[in-house]
C-alpha cells in the first residue's frame, strides 16, 4: 500500500478515546458515545481532502471571494451494525449529508460478508463523495463488498473510514480497490484464527448494542 491512499489519524484526543474504546470495562453507553466522538474527529480529518469552489460573499465592508465545498453531494454510508454509531458524529461535520445504509454481516464460519440491506439508487450524482463508516477493518471482506456496491452506482470518490485496521484487511482492501482512500486511527498487530483484530477491541457491533451474549 502506498502512502497515497492511507491516512493515519492519531491526534492525541483520538488516541485518548481509542484507549477508552479498547478497554473491556467500558460499558455500552460510553462505548457508543466514544465511537460517535471518534467519528466526528475522523470525518473532520478525512474532509481535509475535499475540493473547494469559490463562493463570493459581501462582508459589511465589501466583497470577498470565499469558498465552499465543491460538491453538494456528500454521502455517509454506514455498514450495519457498528457503523450506525458513527453517523451522529459524522452529522456534526456534515449536517446536510445523505445517509445510505449498507447492511452486511460476516458469516461466522466463512468470514465472508453477507448482504442483507442495500437500498441505494442505481446511479449517484457524478460529483458524489462517499464516506463509508465502519469501526473495524478486519479481513477486509465487508469493506470490499461495500466499495463494490458503491462503484456499481458509478461513485468515483470513496473514502473508507474505520477506527482500527488489521494489516491483512488494509492489504486486501487496497489491492481490491487501489483508487479509494483508507482512513484509520491505527493499524493493529494481526487477525486471530477467528478473524478478530488483535489486540483490537472485540466485537464492535455487540459492544455497541449490548448483545454480547
Ligand atoms: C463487523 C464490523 C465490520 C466487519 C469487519 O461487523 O463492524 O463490518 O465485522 O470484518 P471484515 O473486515 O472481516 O469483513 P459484523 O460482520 O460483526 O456485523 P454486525 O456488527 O452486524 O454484527
Ligand atoms: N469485527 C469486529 O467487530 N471486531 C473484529 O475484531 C473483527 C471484526
Amino acid at each position: 500500500m502506498t502512502n497515497q491512499n492511507l491516512r493515519l489519524h492519531n491526534h492525541p484526543l483520538i488516541q485518548r478515546d481509542m484507549t477508552l474504546l479498547r478497554d473491556k470495562t467500558t460499558p455500552s453507553p460510553i462505548f457508543r458515545a466514544t465511537i460517535k466522538n471518534l467519528a466526528r474527529y475522523i470525518v473532520y480529518e478525512a474532509a481535509a481532502d475535499l475540493a473547494l469552489a469559490d463562493e463570493p460573499v459581501e462582508t459589511p465592508l465589501g466583497p470577498f471571494t470565499g469558498c465552499r465545498i465543491a460538491t453538494q453531494n456528500i454521502v455517509l454510508a454506514p455498514i450495519l451494525r457498528a457503523g450506525l454509531c458513527m453517523i451522529d458524529g459524522a452529522f456534526e461535520v456534515f449536517p446536510y449529508a445523505q445517509v445510505r445504509h449498507i447492511g452486511l454481516y460476516r458469516d461466522e464460519t466463512t468470514l465472508k460478508p453477507v448482504e442483507y440491506y442495500v437500498k441505494i439508487p442505481a446511479e449517484l450524482a457524478a460529483d458524489t463523495v462517499v464516506y463509508i463508516l465502519d469501526p473495524m477493518l478486519a479481513t477486509g471482506g465487508s469493506a470490499i463488498a461495500a466499495v463494490d456496491i458503491l462503484k456499481r452506482r458509478q461513485v468515483k470518490e470513496i473514502h473508507f473510514l474505520c477506527l482500527i485496521a488489521s494489516p491483512e484487511g488494509m492489504a486486501k482492501l487496497s489491492e481490491a480497490h487501489p483508487d479509494i482512500t483508507i482512513h484509520t486511527t491505527c493499524v493493529d498487530e494481526r487477525l486471530d484464527e477467528n478473524g478478530y483484530i488483535l489486540p483490537g477491541l472485540g466485537d464492535a457491533g455487540d459492544r455497541s448494542f449490548n448483545t454480547g451474549e
